[in-house]
């Protein structure tokens, strides 16, 4: 943080008086459960973005991204207005759903850096959103609870930026814990408990470096498709109000109320919510073969059921199940391209993540992004000290 304040008053000529440092998150196991109100492991990783300020008169706003050196403006009157291509929008999205919230928006100069991948599946959006968030809430002793600030950044999401999203980004990255994985229901938008990675152990991060160009709409139909599943099945089993409501055999057992399509997307939520209770009984007894095979487990299901995976991913998932380093991996996040994430041991993580890499290259002429992630602590914010 203390880099991004010499940069912030270099360039500003002034010194900023809060700031806050928000992780990225990996989603372990779970995958599109939260918006179904069901569970999920995922963890805040050591990469962070950080965001520093200083509150100015009138209403003229200026951002400095660091990263790539853009200067972003706006106006504290423009804020209902269309979200502008470049960054700015996510810091705009919250400003909006904070004064919704009753917080009062005033004019600042702001600073960014971030060591968050972008557009990877590791949220590079939602520690923005909390990381401006906690800082701006923070400056001004406006009270609002970790759970409403991650609702907040998902509220950008879904009502600025049009993406039906859960809760999980913005969630993870307030409520990581350090060398922990949260394991979180996301009907009471709750941390349940944390699980240790037994010692010894990491997650390599490798990024297909693919996107399918229509991620947003794929991830809203699949969202729609849920929903559909839910409401059916509703009428099998009265009071069911979600997939998480439902269980695998129930699942089974109503398999001709639903769409082959629908069945086959109900069976992957249903089947992640059961795989994370698993994996955190696995991780529990220290049995990590077991929780490996789950994330393989995971893959296939978002391959085959799911439909989120691509060429590219499955070809990096063939290529891990391959290595006897790895004991488990699967996509990760959203999915339709992005990260993928590994479970090896911390040792020989880097030369398998360099192996991995090596024949990707060699099958798809993709040069693939890696990084080794240690399981970071949650979002904070603090007064800076003023020179
Ligand atoms: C994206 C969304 C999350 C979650 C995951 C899939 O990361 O932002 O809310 O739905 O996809 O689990």
């Amino acid at each position: 943080m203390q880099q991004l304040v010499e940069k912030f008053e270099a360039y500003f000529k002034m010194s900023p008086v809060w700031g806050a440092k928000a992780p990225g998150r990996l989603e372990v196991l779970g995958n599109h459960t939260d918006y179904n109100e069901g569970f999920v492991l995922s963890c805040a990783v050591g990469q962070t973005t950080d965001f520093v300020f200083a509150p100015v008169d009138g209403t003229g706003c200026t951002v400095k991204d660091f990263r790539d050196g853009t200067e972003m403006n706006f106006d504290l009157a423009d804020l209902d207005k269309k979200p502008p291509r470049n960054g700015s929008k996510y810091i705009i999205g919250m400003l909006n759903e904070l004064r919704k919230r009753g917080f009062k928006v005033f004019a600042f100069k702001a600073g960014l850096e971030s060591k968050v991948p972008l557009s990877a599946g590791m949220s590079s959006s939602a520690a923005l959103e909390v990381a401006c968030g906690l800082a701006l809430t923070g400056y001004a002793g406006f009270e609002i609870s970790k759970a409403d600030l991650a609702r907040a950044g998902q509220g950008v999401e879904n009502n600025f930026l049009g993406l039906k999203t859960g809760l999980l980004d913005q969630f993870s990255s307030l409520f990581g814990e350090k060398e922990s994985i949260i394991e979180s229901d996301f009907r009471t938008v709750e941390v349940l408990g944390t699980h240790a990675l037994p010692p010894g152990y990491a997650f390599a991060v490798i990024n297909s470096m693919k996107k399918h160009t229509l991620v947003d709409s794929d991830y809203n139909v699949r969202r729609e498709d849920c929903e559909k599943a839910a409401e059916k099945l509703a009428a099998v089993y009265p009071g069911a109000k979600t997939l998480r409501d439902i269980s695998p055999e129930q699942l089974e057992n109503a398999k001709n109320a639903l769409t082959e399509r629908e069945y086959r997307r109900a069976k992957h939520v249903v089947g992640e919510c059961f795989r994370v209770k698993q994996a955190a009984k696995l991780l529990a007894g220290g049995d990590i073969a077991g929780f490996g095979q789950l994330l393989f487990d995971s893959h296939d299901s978002s391959r085959m059921n799911f439909e989120n995976s691509t060429a590219e991913l499955d070809t990096l998932i063939e290529i891990a199940k391959a290595d006897e380093a790895c004991l488990g991996a699967r996509l990760s996040g959203g999915g339709f391209g992005g990260i993928t994430i590994h479970l090896v041991k911390a040792d020989e993580a880097a030369a398998y993540a360099e192996r991995v890499k090596k024949e990707y290259a060699g099958q798809t002429g993709i040069e693939a992004e890696v990084f080794i992630c240690s399981l970071g602590a949650g979002a904070r914010g603090n007064k800076l000290p003023q020179a």
